[in-house]
């Protein structure tokens, strides 16, 4: 007999309980042992529901239950689902969550803590929703030297990004439209300023890179200032804006960040929309694979907890521990890398003098600056791709084009994805 416990069972636990509704008879033929659902921990009234026989409001109904093999743990927030897992692994009990917080922050321990105690600690969920993407990097990839991640992995900033260009929307309206279709939460920071997806990319760069990356060191800039009219340049020039959370393992460390960037037109990436989330790998066999899906939601989320479940009712005895739980990562905070950056300027000049700030680019920047003209949308607002240079070089740069006549100031700018 294998039980199976779920602590809280709001949107992504109580998808977890369809699941093993439906699933409970395939399951335990192929397991050749029941599999199924007994107990249900939280402090909500659910009297009317399905899950209503199988509540319990006491943590030791759980912890003490010998019968119980497994806890899904999905509650939110940081401090007691952290708790909870830390329990259910100290009573000897596999444990799968899809708590990124719990994960980016004790991952390390809690794994530590399963091997000691001779059972599993699974969090396939914790990123990328129902995409399988931890598996594959702990096992499929794992021949490869893991260089490089590209993420999409914030569904409701990539809703809103992609709304904001589709739809002509400012920030603030996307924003509002998001909230009102249930994407981004009435506080949305963790969303928009990049905490959540520095979660993700911490937790998969951990696994990649062999050494603990404390999501703390992730460099975030949301997409709070993304407007309108740099889609629009952006689109004129090839590119789509994608919030990307990204990290590279070299030789000095890792560089990881979540930023908005732009992204050619021809990749695969920038065809990522709405709340779809993608990440892309790049191994040293494979070459590139990207993993493409829904990055969140009921289902989709509870499908990712089910192949945790899955896996360790293959293989309860299978330990390892991962490079990360005894190596930490060096992190490079200020990097001299050559990249192309977008330059988003104000300029007082009409479109008679535009040449004149076309000639003034390419002055400064080189011929190989790629002047995106004025926006359609605000004949104020200019743009242009620099060539490769540092980040010290593009300032040093942008102060002299902001010296120039008709330049009022350099307003924003983002790199451009490789
Ligand atoms: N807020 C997250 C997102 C939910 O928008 O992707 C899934 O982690």
């Amino acid at each position: 007999m294998f039980n199976i416990a779920i602590l809280g069972c709001g949107v992504v636990g109580s998808g977890v309980a369809d699941i093993l509704f439906d699933k409970q008879e395939e399951l335990s033929k192929r397991f050749n042992q029941e599999v199924k659902l007994s107990k249900i921990l939280d402090i909500k009234n659910m009297d009317g529901t399905p899950y209503a026989p199988y509540l319990v409001t006491e943590p030791a109904d759980v912890f003490e239950d010998d019968s119980i093999k497994l806890v899904v743990v999905t509650i939110g927030g940081l401090d007691l689902a952290a708790d909870r897992c830390f329990a259910a692994l100290k009573a000897g009990k596999h444990v799968v969550t899809s708590n990124k917080a719990v994960v980016a922050a004790y991952g390390r321990e809690l794994t530590k803590l399963a091997y000691e105690n001779n059972v599993r600690f699974l969090y396939e969920a914790s990123v990328g929703g129902g995409i399988p993407i931890i598996r594959p990097m702990n096992i499929c990839l794992s021949a490869n030297d893991i260089y490089e991640i590209q993420g999409i992995l914030n569904g409701t900033t990539n809703y809103m990004l992609t709304g904001m260009y589709k739809d002509k929307m400012s920030f603030d309206d996307i924003l509002k439209d998001a909230q009102a279709k249930g994407y981004a939460e009435a506080d949305p920071t963790a969303d928009v300023d990049g905490f959540d997806a520095a979660r993700k990319i911490a937790i998969l760069s951990s696994i990649a890179y062999n050494g603990f990356v404390d999501f703390e060191d992730v460099k975030c800039i949301g997409i709070r200032d993304v407007i309108y009219a740099d889609h629009e340049l952006a689109a004129t020039g090839g590119y789509a804006i994608k919030l990307i959370a990204g990290s590279k393992n070299t030789e000095k460390g890792v560089r990881i960040s979540v930023e908005p960037k732009l992204v050619d037109k021809s990749r695969m990436l920038a065809a990522v929309n709405s709340v779809y989330n993608a990440i892309l790998v790049r191994g040293s066999y494979t070459g590139d694979s990207l993993f493409y899906g829904q990055g969140a939601g009921k289902l989709a989320t509870a499908s990712a907890i089910l192949g945790d479940i899955i896996e360790i009712l293959e293989a309860p005895d299978r330990q390892n521990l991962p490079a990360f739980v005894d190596n930490t990562a060096v992190i490079i905070k200020d990097s001299d890398d050559k990249e192309r950056f977008y330059v988003r300027l104000k300029s007082t000049f009409n479109d008679t003098e535009s040449e004149e700030l076309k000639s003034d680019i390419t002055n400064i920047f080189g011929n190989k600056a790629v002047y995106l003209g004025y926006a359609l949308s605000d004949n104020t607002t200019a743009a242009f791709i620099s060539d490769y240079c540092s980040e010290a070089e593009l300032k040093v740069l942008c102060d002299k084009l902001a010296q120039c006549d008709g330049v009022e100031s350099i307003a924003y700018t983002m790199r451009v994805a490789e």
